[in-house]
């Protein structure tokens, strides 16, 4: 039996590199995918949100949906769904957002989204990332849930063997 793969871990010192970080990981996106970005309150996932905005080629700035809950940008290689679950109770809000998209045709990436959207997709990429103590440092781990995300991750270039 293959033994289990340890969850890659990206060091990211600075905001400039939580987002070229994201810019990095969209190469690796396309239609369907779902991506749950974990961790406390300031920790970068709207940071990395905009990097993958801004790898998927998306026009003008990806902001916190926080108030909104969800944004569709358009104008990228794919559209990209936005959403902040931090006030959504279930599953069943995320689908009453009746989004104007369909996510089989989108990127769809959820802040706050743990234990909440998995079943969105049958698969997903979730990123949990930390904050260090005393630092501007983030560390993100990188958990392959299904599909083929694991060999996605080990081909992705900068990411650490
Ligand atoms: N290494 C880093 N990566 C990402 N953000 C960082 C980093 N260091 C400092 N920051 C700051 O932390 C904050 C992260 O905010 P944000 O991305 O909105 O977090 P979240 O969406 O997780 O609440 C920003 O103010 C950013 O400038
Ligand atoms: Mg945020």
């Amino acid at each position: 039996m293959a033994e289990p793969t340890v969850p890659p871990v990206v060091s990211l010192p600075t905001p400039a590199d939580t987002r070229s970080f994201g810019r990095g990981l969209a190469a690796l996106l396309r239609p369907g995918d779902l991506l749950v970005l974990a961790g406390p309150l300031g920790a970068g996932k709207t940071a990395l949100a905009q990097g993958i905005g801004a790898g998927l080629g998306v026009p003008g700035r990806v902001v916190s949906p926080t108030f909104v809950i969800a944004r569709v940008h358009r104008g990228g290689r794919v559209p990209l769904v936005h959403v902040d679950a931090y006030r959504l109770g279930s599953l069943a809000e995320v689908d009453d957002l009746d989004l104007d998209v369909d996510l089989a045709d989108s990127v769809t990436v959820v802040e706050w989204g743990a234990g909440l959207v998995e079943q969105l997709a049958e698969a997903r990429l979730r990123i949990e990332i930390d904050r260090l103590p005393d630092s501007d440092e983030r560390q993100a781990r990188l958990v392959a849930e299904g599909g083929d995300w694991a060999d996605r991750l080990a081909s992705m270039p900068a990411l650490p063997a």
